[in-house]
């Protein structure tokens, strides 16, 4: 079978890569603890759990509007607001299966190719390849432990051109756990604003 050319563009995850290897070790009786793979160390809570059981004797198991079902949007413009002091209006807001679905679709919908996209090493391995294979190109800005893996507002406006589309901001970051302070964030918009430069924040 002929894969499509774009299928080429894109590597194997090595987070998963890393999980199967954990899996294969621990087959084998070898005590590893395992960095690959992220969930959390605790069970569903139960009143999750028994909401979802619920909905399914129900019978809500049919079509739901493809951006979410109001009642949940309505939910989440509340918690914006409660927990977040955001004002965002339900028509505003999109559910998707995850952050990673949410994440291609909207590099999807941004990048094409002859577009820049900004991120941050080391990186969420799977910002990559979504953005390789948007056609677009990555700029990759590398920090290290001696700048506590922050990127500097200078080393970002260095990095702007007339191509770049697209700024990847993930804080608190996967996988070095850094988190920019509120003047830095501040720092990013002003830039942002200036260069008309999207940015995705994770
Ligand atoms: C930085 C970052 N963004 C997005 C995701 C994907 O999240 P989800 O499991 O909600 O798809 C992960 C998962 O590890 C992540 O580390």
């Amino acid at each position: 079978m002929k894969l499509a050319k774009r299928t080429t563009l894109i590597s194997p995850s090595p987070t998963l890569g890393i999980t199967a290897k954990v899996n294969q070790l621990r087959a084998q009786g070898i005590d590893v603890i395992g960095f690959g793979a992220g969930e959390p160390d605790f069970d569903t809570p139960s009143y999750i759990k028994e909401e979802a059981i619920k909905s399914l004797q129900a019978g809500f198991t049919k079509y739901t509007a493809t951006s979410g079902i109001p009642e949940l949007k309505t939910a989440i413009a509340a918690k914006l607001k409660r927990d977040n002091g955001l004002d965002f209006q339900p028509a505003e807001i999109i559910v998707s299966c995850g952050a990673k679905h949410s994440l291609y679709n909207a590099i999807m919908v941004l990048c094409e190719k002859g577009d820049e996209v900004i991120l941050a090493s080391p990186y969420w391995v799977s910002y990559l390849e979504m953005i390789k294979l948007s056609g677009a190109k990555p700029v990759i800005i590398k920090t290290t432990e001696k700048n506590s893996f922050k990127i500097s507002p200078e080393q970002l406006l260095a990095k702007v051109r007339p191509k770049t589309k697209l700024l990847i901001l993930n804080s608190p970051s996967n996988p070095t756990g850094m988190m920019y302070t509120a003047p830095e964030l501040a720092a990013f918009a002003k830039i942002a604003v200036d260069k008309d430069l999207l940015v995705i924040s994770d």
